[in-house]
């Protein structure tokens, strides 16, 4: 299957952990249309770990969906999501228990495929607990990638180790379409800002066929849910949500859609920072201005354009500069940057030398810049 955009949807596992029941993924499928998020590039709504029973069927062997969260079963829900024009995601793990302790498809990997081709499943997500020692990661991942691939449905393959065994070097050949290159993320500034910074040196490896995960959103969860109650405040968000676009990694959504407030809404479908992540030349984001936990990225995006995001993810208010020869437009090229506010959509023309940019702490600010001739 080749993917060529960065997948974008909602996983249910950032909020709700193990309580999770039919209903809730019916309200969310309602909810995931209702406030637009289809229209917005969203695809995929994806059921997380805790959604089996503990134990397989003795005598088919396969994994049984919990019977008081789904009593319908899991074709039924998928049918409602489908139903709904949403593509639906589940969820196991490579090794025999999953990390909440369910079943996992070790050595059951063609049989679950086939369960999860049963249930109608579009994606599936594939952790990496409970592994046993003597098998090899690598090897793991290309069973249920190659499981998948034959099992009659079209699914997307979206690996998850945590970034481990240099999960970089190795993951596109398995088949995956995105892989988790992080461990997981809490809902807090420390843990966005953690991400970057251990993530920057892996830009180089995503891109169409296959793009790193730096895990699922935490925006508008304001620390209610499973992930840490630290919370966060909408500046926070802001900046979370901007760095996931312009890093060009899935968007997976983490927040109750049913209970968004607007500032979540607004934000997490914002065109002009989602048309930046879905950019379809899936260049990779370089850094062109550090100091003291300020910093500035740019981005070449089709068309010969480029994306520009400030972050400032100090304590204090202070500026973060981008300087045009930086991204290769030398003061002698005869050309500046006209750049657009991807928030207030406020325009700067003649930008030549440098564009600062004054930020409050954690804030940031996205641009879109078009190179024009010199007058
Ligand atoms: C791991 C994954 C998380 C989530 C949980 C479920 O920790 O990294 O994203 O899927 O397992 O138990």
């Amino acid at each position: 299957m080749l993917v060529r955009k960065p997948p974008m949807g909602w996983n249910s596992w950032n909020t709700f952990g193990e309580n999770i029941n039919a209903d809730l993924i019916k309200e969310t499928a309602d909810a995931f249309v209702a406030n637009g998020l289809d229209k917005a590039g969203y695809e995929y709504l994806v059921i997380d770990d805790c959604w089996s029973e503990r134990e397989r069927d003795k005598e088919t062997e396969k994994i049984v969906p919990d019977k008081i969260k789904f009593p319908n079963g899991m074709k039924d829900v998928s049918d409602y999501v489908h139903s709904k024009g949403i593509k639906f995601g589940m969820y196991s793990c490579a090794g025999v228990r999953t990390c909440a302790d369910y079943p996992g498809s070790f050595d059951h990997e063609f049989l679950d495929a086939e369960t999860f081709a049963e249930y109608g499943a579009d994606f599936l997500k594939y952790d990496f607990c409970y592994k046993p020692l003597s098998s090899d990661g690598p090897l793991l991942y290309h069973r249920m990638g190659t499981a998948l691939e034959h099992c009659g449905r079209e699914i997307l393959f979206s690996a998850c180790n945590w970034g481990s065994d240099n999960v970089h070097r190795w993951i596109r050949s398995t088949g995956a379409s995105m892989y988790r290159s992080t461990g997981d993320i809490n809902d807090s500034f420390g843990s966005f800002k953690d991400i970057l910074l251990s993530q920057e040196k892996l830009f180089g490896f995503s891109a169409p066929g296959c793009f790193n995960d730096i895990d699922m959103l935490t925006v508008g969860m304001y620390g209610k849910g499973n992930v840490g109650n630290v919370g966060c405040n909408d500046t926070d968000y802001k900046t979370q949500f901007s760095l996931w676009c312009l890093f060009g990694v899935p968007l997976m959504l983490g927040c109750d859609l049913r209970n968004m407030n607007e500032q979540t809404l607004k934000l997490i479908t914002n065109p002009d920072l989602i048309a930046i992540n879905q950019d379809e030349e899936c260049r990779q984001p370089f850094r062109i201005f550090n100091s003291d936990e300020r910093y500035v990225f740019a981005r070449r995006l089709s068309g010969g354009e480029f994306a520009f995001g400030f972050f400032n993810l100090g304590e204090r208010r202070s500026n973060c500069v981008m300087y045009p020869f930086e991204v290769g437009v030398t003061a002698n090229s005869g050309y500046e940057f006209t750049l657009r506010d991807c928030f207030t959509g406020e325009v700067h023309t003649g930008v030549k030398n440098n564009f600062a940019v004054y930020l409050d702490p954690h804030d940031c600010a996205v641009f879109r810049g078009k190179l024009v001739r010199s007058k």
